[in-house]
């Protein structure tokens, strides 16, 4: 059985594709059948539309990547103007990514928008993201709610009256104890947790001595984050009751059931997706027969199932 449940949303199976990495879904149709995904999350969208940072603001990096999009996306209202139609037909459960510019309320403003939206089955709190700036700022946000546990408990508490969609919060893996973020999230009400985003990272052309990103510091994912993203699942699997999405590095199934027995009840690919479209699809299949083989009637058994 490869079914779970994340806190009141119900997947037919454990594997989703992650926010910023699979658009809104309808730029990846060409490649797969997309009714076979667990469930699709959306990139982040603001209130306001972002045109993102300046380019260029993807690298490659050993066993990774560096981005620094700056959440490009066009705004609450022409997300669901234009890209919702498609969302509504797919018959998979939509995930929503929101996150604020300014201020924390836009995640309140934000989630009471998509609480009527019939085909938003879950909202994810973009709380970590390391690309966006302060308006008017030249720098980047000195910190982000996912970096402090008393904002990220008031965020999450506030948007939890603000909607009765399933709410996911996304953690930072950029914090020394992980843990503290995540029990402030289960305290506050979340469902759900998402991590990790990625690493604040950098890269340099050695030749003209300048920043490979446009932005001069980025987020790290693929591969090369997977041990970290495992060690935070794990730490936090041993401190909060609600399911946990683990991602960060998968791309293929023994990278996928490496999360789970680390305690996470579902995964994401991201970056994964970028090398092969089609690797979520692949990693359910594996999955299937990797619980198969083993003699595993429901990959609810193998969360959290570390031998130590
Ligand atoms: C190009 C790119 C864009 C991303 N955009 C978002 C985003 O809009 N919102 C978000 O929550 N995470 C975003 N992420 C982070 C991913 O969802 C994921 O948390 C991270 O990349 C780790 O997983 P991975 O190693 O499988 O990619 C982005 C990642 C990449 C590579």
């Amino acid at each position: 059985m490869m079914a779970v449940n994340l806190g009141k949303l119900k997947l037919k199976n454990p594997v989703m594709v992650a926010s910023g990495t699979f658009g809104y879904a309808e730029e990846f149709s060409g490649f797969m059948d997309l009714r076979k995904l667990g469930a699709v999350i959306t990139k982040t969208i603001t209130l306001k539309p972002r045109p993102g940072n300046p380019m260029p603001r993807t690298c490659e990096t050993p066993a990774g990547m560096l981005n620094s999009i700056g959440l490009e996306n066009p705004g609450i209202e022409d997300f669901l103007k234009k890209k919702s139609d498609y969302l509504k037909k797919l018959k998979v459960p939509i995930i929503v990514s929101i996150a604020s510019e300014d201020s924390p309320d836009e995640f309140i403003t934000l989630a009471k928008r998509l609480d009527k939206e019939y085909f938003v089955s879950a909202i994810e709190l973009n709380i970590s993201c390391p690309n966006i700036k302060k308006a008017g700022s030249k720098r980047k946000s000195e910190k982000l709610i996912a970096q402090d546990p008393k904002a990220t408990y008031d965020l999450v508490k506030k948007v939890r009256k603000a909607t009765k969609k399933t709410l996911i919060t996304k953690l930072s893996p950029n914090v020394t104890d992980i843990t503290k973020i995540a029990m402030a999230a289960e305290n506050a009400g979340s469902d759900t947790l998402s991590l990790i985003n990625t690493l604040g990272a950098m890269s340099i052309d050695i030749l003209n001595k300048k920043p490979k990103l446009a932005a001069i510091t980025g987020g790290l994912s693929g591969p090369a984050i997977r041990p970290v993203a495992l060690r935070m699942v794990w730490e936090a699997y041993r401190k909060v009751k609600i399911p946990l999405i683990g991602l960060g590095g998968i791309i293929d199934t023994e990278s996928a059931i490496e999360f789970f027995l680390a305690g996470a009840s579902a995964v994401a690919v991201g970056t994964g997706n970028f090398i092969n479209p089609k690797t979520s699809l692949e990693i359910i299949e594996g999955i299937k027969k990797y619980l198969s083989a083993n003699k595993i009637r429901d990959i609810r058994k193998i969360t959290g199932a570390l031998n130590i």
